[in-house]
C-alpha cells in the first residue's frame, strides 16, 4: 500500500545548451557576496570558470573562491568550507561541479553557522540544522547523484574510517540548479560511466524493496529502460547529445525523492559501497559496481518475485516457461553484461581493497532494514570477498 507522504521539491531546474544564462536572473535573488566553490580545477580546464565568472561580475557580485573541494569530500576541508562561508559572510554559495561540489556545498550551508562539531551533529546524530544557513544553487558539471535536486549530502571522515550521508530536508536542497548536458563532455569516460551506473543503483535501491503495488516502481523501470538505451549510445559516443541529455535529466529524477515516496527503500548497496570509498577514497560510482553483484546475489533468493519483474520490464527477458527464479537470474546476468559493456570496474581488487581489509570494510558499512534481507555481518564479509 502507499504509505502517507508530503512531497515538496523546492529546486528550480534550467535544463539545456546555454542554460548557465539563467544565472544572472537567479542572482538577483541573493545578496553580494558569492562563494565560489569548485573542485580540483576542471572548470578551470573546460572554460566553464570563465562563463561563470564573468556573468557573477556582471552582476556585480563579491566573489571569494572556495575550491579544492576533493571527491569524497572530508570533515577537514568541510571545517575550512564553513570559516570561509562564515568569513565572507556569504549570501549565496555557487557550487559548479559535480556531487562532490554539490554536496559539499549543502554541507557548508548547515556548518558555517552551527556552534558545535558539524560530523557530529549532522552526520553521526543525524540532527537537523538549528543555526541559520546559506542558500545553495548549482552548475553541474558531473551526472549521477540526483545531488542537484536533492538534500543528500556525503561527507568523509578519513581519520574514522567512514564515509555518510545525511539527507537534508527541502530548505537544505539547492534553490536551483543549471544543467546543461554540454558540461559533461569534458568528464573522461570513467567517470561518466561510474556516473551511469550510481544512477542505475539509486533507483534499484529504491526499486528493489516492498512488495506492494507502487506507482514509483513502474517510474522507476521507465527510467531504468531509459538509462540502458541512452548509456549504450553514450559509452559508443560521448558527444551524443541526445543520449547524454537524457543520461542527465535520469540522473535528477532518480534521486529528486519522487519515486520513494510512500514506499520501503533499501539503500544497503551503498552503505557496502561507502565503506568502500572510506577506506580506499576510490570513484563512488565504481564503489557500488564492484560490490553489487555479490550483493543482488545474496537477497535474490528473499525478493525473488522483484528481480524476476524487474528481468521482464526492464532487461527484456521472456518469462514463458521458466520459474521466478530463472526469469530472476537471467536478469542480473542481463545486466552484468550491461555493466560489462560500460567498462565498469567489477571486481574491488581494483579499487584498492585488500585480502586483510574485510573486518575494517564490516566495521564501515552500516546494516539497513529496508531491503529484502537484513544482512548479517558474516554476509557482509562474504560480499566483500566474493566482490574481489
Ligand atoms: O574536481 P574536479 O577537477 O572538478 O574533477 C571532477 C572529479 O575528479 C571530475 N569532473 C566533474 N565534472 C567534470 C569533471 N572532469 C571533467 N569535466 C567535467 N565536466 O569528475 C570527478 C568526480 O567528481 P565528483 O563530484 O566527485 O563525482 P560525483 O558527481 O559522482 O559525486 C560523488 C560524490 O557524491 C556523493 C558520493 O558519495 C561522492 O562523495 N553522493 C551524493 C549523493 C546525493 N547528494 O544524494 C548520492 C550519491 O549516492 C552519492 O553518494
Ligand atoms: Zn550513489
Amino acid at each position: 500500500m502507499l504509505g502517507n507522504f508530503t512531497y515538496c521539491n523546492p529546486t528550480r531546474l534550467y535544463f539545456g545548451k546555454g542554460a548557465v544564462e539563467n544565472l544572472k536572473s537567479e542572482l538577483a535573488n541573493y545578496g553580494p557576496n558569492v562563494v565560489l566553490v569548485y573542485g580540483g580545477g576542471s572548470i578551470k580546464k573546460n572554460g566553464i570558470y570563465d562563463t561563470v565568472v564573468k556573468i557573477l561580475k556582471e552582476c556585480g557580485k563579491n566573489i571569494t573562491e572556495d575550491g579544492g573541494v576533493m571527491p569524497n569530500p572530508t570533515t577537514e576541508k568541510l571545517n575550512e568550507g564553513a570559516r570561509i562561508a562564515r568569513e565572507s559572510k556569504a549570501d549565496l554559495l555557487l557550487a559548479v561541479g559535480g556531487g562532490s561540489v554539490c554536496d559539499y556545498s549543502k554541507a557548508v550551508s548547515v556548518s558555517a553557522y552551527c556552534n558545535e562539531d558539524p560530523w557530529e551533529k549532522y552526520f553521526i546524530r543525524f540532527e537537523e540544522p538549528s543555526c541559520k544557513t546559506i542558500p545553495v544553487g548549482c552548475v553541474l558539471t558531473m551526472v549521477g547523484t540526483g545531488s542537484e535536486m536533492n538534500g543528500g549530502s556525503v561527507i568523509t571522515n578519513p581519520a574514522q574510517k567512514l564515509k555518510i550521508g545525511h539527507v537534508f530536508g527541502p530548505e537544505i536542497f539547492p534553490k536551483f540548479s543549471v544543467l546543461d548536458p554540454v558540461y559533461t563532455f569534458t568528464l573522461p569516460k570513467y567517470q561518466m560511466v561510474a556516473g551511469i551506473y550510481d544512477i542505475m543503483c539509486h533507483i534499484l535501491e529504491q526499486y528493489l524493496s516492498g512488495d506492494d503495488d507502487n506507482t514509483g516502481d513502474y517510474i522507476a523501470e521507465g527510467l531504468m529502460r531509459s538509462l540502458v538505451h541512452s548509456s549504450l549510445v553514450a559509452v559508443k559516443d560521448p558527444l551524443d547529445y541526445e543520449a547524454r541529455s537524457n543520461i542527465m535529466w535520469t540522473a535528477t529524477w532518480a534521486l529528486n525523492t519522487l519515486i520513494a515516496q510512500g514506499k520501503a527503500t533499501d539503500w544497503e548497496v551503498h552503505m557496502l559501497g561507502q565503506a568502500v570509498g572510506a577506506h580506499t577514497d576510490a570513484t563512488h560510482g565504481m564503489t557500488l559496481a564492484a560490490v553489487s553483484m555479490a550483493y543482488y546475489r545474496t537477497i535474490l533468493p528473499y525478493g525473488t518475485h522483484r528481480f524476476a519483474r524487474l528481468a521482464e520490464n526492464v532487461w527484456g527477458v521472456d518469462p514463458a516457461g521458466k520459474t521466478p527464479l530463472a526469469v530472476a537470474e537471467e536478469g542480473l546476468a542481463a545486466m552484468l553484461d550491461w555493466m560489462k559493456k560500460l567498462g565498469l570496474v567489477l571486481h574491488l581488487s581494483e579499487l584498492g581493497v585488500k585480502d586483510d581489509m574485510f573486518e575494517g570494510l564490516a566495521d564501515s558499512t552500516a546494516i539497513n532494514e529496508g531491503g529484502y534481507k537484513k544482512l548479517t555481518r558474516e554476509e557482509v564479509i562474504n560480499i566483500f570477498k566474493q566482490s574481489m
